[in-house]
């Protein structure tokens, strides 16, 4: 599936979803269905100050992230995607799964404001790469047009 398809489909199925838990819920999980070769795809929200786990499929998961720590910490604090190809090369990277061994992170926004990120997981090195990233910027895109639209 592509990256336009996945984006269209996410706006698709959050059409006239009221709150943002559900929307999200079901946005983690139509990624993880239809992304080849990921283990863990969901969102940490910007909450008092850090970031708190939200919907996600996927193994257990760290419940909060200080804004700057880990690759979640540190996207949401520099306010740009991460990618890290191998995280056994990346100093402050937080293990919740040993079999992951690469992952993207993307800011995700509601009203124009940073709202959390979106963390997508492999157990493959080096998975997210090129012209992924440009696609999945604009899932990011939809996510946050979903969000506009849903109440918390
Ligand atoms: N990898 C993240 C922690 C969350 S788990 O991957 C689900 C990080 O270092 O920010």
């Amino acid at each position: 599936m592509t990256f336009d398809n996945i984006k269209r489909n996410i706006l698709l199925i959050s059409e006239g979803v009221e709150y943002e838990v559900t929307a999200l819920s079901n946005i983690a999980a139509y990624i993880y269905e239809n992304m080849i070769d990921v283990n863990w795809v969901g969102f940490y929200i910007l909450r008092d100050g850090k970031l708190i786990l939200g919907p996600f499929q996927g193994k257990v998961a760290c419940t909060e992230i200080e804004l700057g720590h880990g690759v979640c910490g540190r996207s949401a604090k520099a306010d740009e995607p991460i990618v890290v190809p191998n995280v056994h090369n990346y100093g402050d990277y937080i293990s919740c799964d040993p079999e992951t061994m690469s992952e993207i992170v993307f800011p995700i926004y509601k009203n124009g404001k940073l709202y959390g990120v979106l963390d997508i997981d492999s157990a493959t090195v080096d998975r997210f790469h090129g012209q992924n990233n440009e696609g999945l910027v604009e899932v990011a895109y939809g996510i946050s047009m979903v969000l506009d639209k849903t109440k918390a």
